[in-house]
């Protein structure tokens, strides 16, 4: 099997067709049976090392398919294994197995969500999947997308909350020097992103002063906006966050929410990590007052463990996100008059666009609520032992109180007299050269932290036990100036 014909050709026949998928299924299972045996999360190569060790050159005269085999192989052997239990860094982590089948479906299946014509069944999956997230948010009869992450979602966020206060603003644009969004000083940078892209810029996005937990105070955000009025300048959206993406704070979103529509603006809830709270009847509490916002997002990529990209965007009112994506009638080649009410293509900023929603539905369809539940009250459990075992450390020291799965936690050894960034700096560069774990290294004011994130099904209380052990040792040996 060396086929080297042109790619827009059958290029197999079916019995090869057949020894080549099923090679790549060998290395599937291979790659996700790996994960529980001894092994690194990461090579840890610097990338010039990895580009010197790499073939990545585009050929003239094709490869062949046997080569794609090699590619592949080249490709698992150097990638960063996050599905491994040791790999705790970003907020998400882990495979979940029906949807990462569901995923490889949707791409066999290759279509776009924009029209029903196109993509029957997978519309009708997404609206499935929107109406009941809008349920479980306390949205009855709200619409919405599925979206390219959280980022896109604050930003149609912001976007309706720029329709309501300029209603005409999708045909004329802003002026968007006098429009304000309010957000935690805690808030992911991505508000900021979209404040560039909806043209009011960085400078009108007022970061609104935290609590020491890392919750926005509401007593501030309205001193914020009648300082904004007083400026002559124009509230137009608040954004609370459910939950922070370095502390994993929540926002009293209710209070926030109040203080947002008795002035007459827009309330988006940034629930991009912390929205699968709602599973849990004994964590639900923390997005209490969701209900009353306006609009949310939230993403089923991080908690959820569904494969990057999976992420919904919910809104109450669907007259506001079909007028922000409203494209008037010059797409005639795709939009036509008696399927409007069905054509997801009216509720979204894209024109082609993954079908990223059965991925999700074959996965909740598999554990049900009470398995989304289940997973969240077990990884509370897990971050819980995390902090416990830190706060038991010697010489570690949690760097702020927790209220979902992130762990900040740093180095402060008895009577050591250096610096203690550059100490927990170090300890970090020699955890990530090891590759035997992944924990993010952070900021809390002027201090450096890890960040270890509970968003992946094979950490266990043993895993922890031993990232807590490790970095213990690590920490000795860069005390006692050992080299690494
Ligand atoms: C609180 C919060 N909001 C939004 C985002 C952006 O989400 P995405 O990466 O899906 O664009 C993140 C990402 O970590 C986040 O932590």
């Amino acid at each position: 099997m060396n086929t080297k014909n042109p790619p827009n050709v059958v290029v197999m026949r079916s019995m090869e067709l057949e020894a080549f998928i099923g090679a790549v299924a060998d290395r599937i299972v291979h790659y996700l049976e790996a994960a529980d045996s001894p092994g690194k999360v990461s090579e840890g190569l610097p990338h010039a090392s990895l580009a010197k060790i790499s073939d990545l050159k585009l050929p003239l005269e094709g490869n062949g398919s046997d080569a794609v085999l090699d590619d592949i192989d080249a490709y698992l052997l150097s990638c960063v294994k996050t599905n491994r239990p040791e790999f705790m860094n970003p907020l998400w982590g882990g495979i979940n197995t029906a949807a990462l089948v569901g995923e490889i479906i949707s791409t066999l299946t290759n279509t776009s969500m924009y029209t029903y014509e196109l993509a029957p069944l997978a519309t009708l999956i997404e609206q499935a999947i929107i109406q009941r997230m809008s349920e479980i948010v306390g949205f009855h009869g709200g619409v919405g997308t599925l979206t390219t992450g959280g980022s896109n979602g604050n930003m149609l966020g912001m976007l309706c909350a720029r329709q309501v206060i300029v209603p005409n603003s999708t045909q004329t644009g802003i002026d968007g020097r006098s429009l304000v969004a309010y957000v935690s000083s805690e808030a992911h940078y991505s508000v900021l992103m979209a404040a560039n892209v909806i043209g009011i810029g960085h400078q009108n996005v007022i970061k609104v002063a935290c609590d020491e937990d890392g919750c926005m105070q509401p007593e501030s955000l309205r001193e914020e906006i009648e300082r904004t009025r007083r400026e002559g300048r124009t509230p137009f959206c608040v954004i609370s966050t459910a939950a922070t993406t370095v502390r994993g704070a929540f926002d009293p979103i209710r209070e926030i929410g109040d203080v947002a529509h008795a002035e007459g603006i827009w309330h988006h809830v940034d629930a991009a990590w912390g929205g699968s709270s709602q599973f849990s009847s004994k964590h639900r509490e923390l997005m209490a007052g969701v209900e009353f916002a306006d609009s949310v997002c939230w993403d089923a990529h991080k908690m959820m463990g569904i494969p990057l990209i999976c992420s919904a965007f919910l809104v109450k009112d669907a007259e506001v996100l079909a007028r922000v994506c409203s494209h008037g009638n010059v797409a005639h080649y795709l939009f036509h008059e008696e399927s409007r009410n069905i054509d997801a293509g009216r509720y979204s900023l894209q024109c082609g666009r993954r079908n990223d929603a059965l991925k999700l539905w074959l996965a909740w369809r598999e554990c049900g609520d009470a398995g989304w539940a289940a997973q969240v009250d077990r990884y509370m459990d897990l971050a819980g032992h995390l902090e416990t075992l830190v706060i038991e450390h010697p010489d570690m020291e949690m760097m702020s109180s927790r209220m979902w799965t992130n762990v900040c936690f740093r180095l402060t050894p008895n009577n050591y007299s250096g610096d203690l960034n550059e100490l927990n700096s170090e300890v970090r560069k020699r955890l990530m050269s090891s590759g035997n774990y992944m924990v993010s290294r952070s900021n809390i004011g002027d201090d450096v932290i890890f960040r270890a994130v509970i968003a992946n099904p094979k950490i266990t209380n043993e895993s922890l036990g031993r990232l807590v052990e490790e970095i213990g040792q690590l920490c000795d040996d860069v005390v006692k100036g050992l080299p690494y």
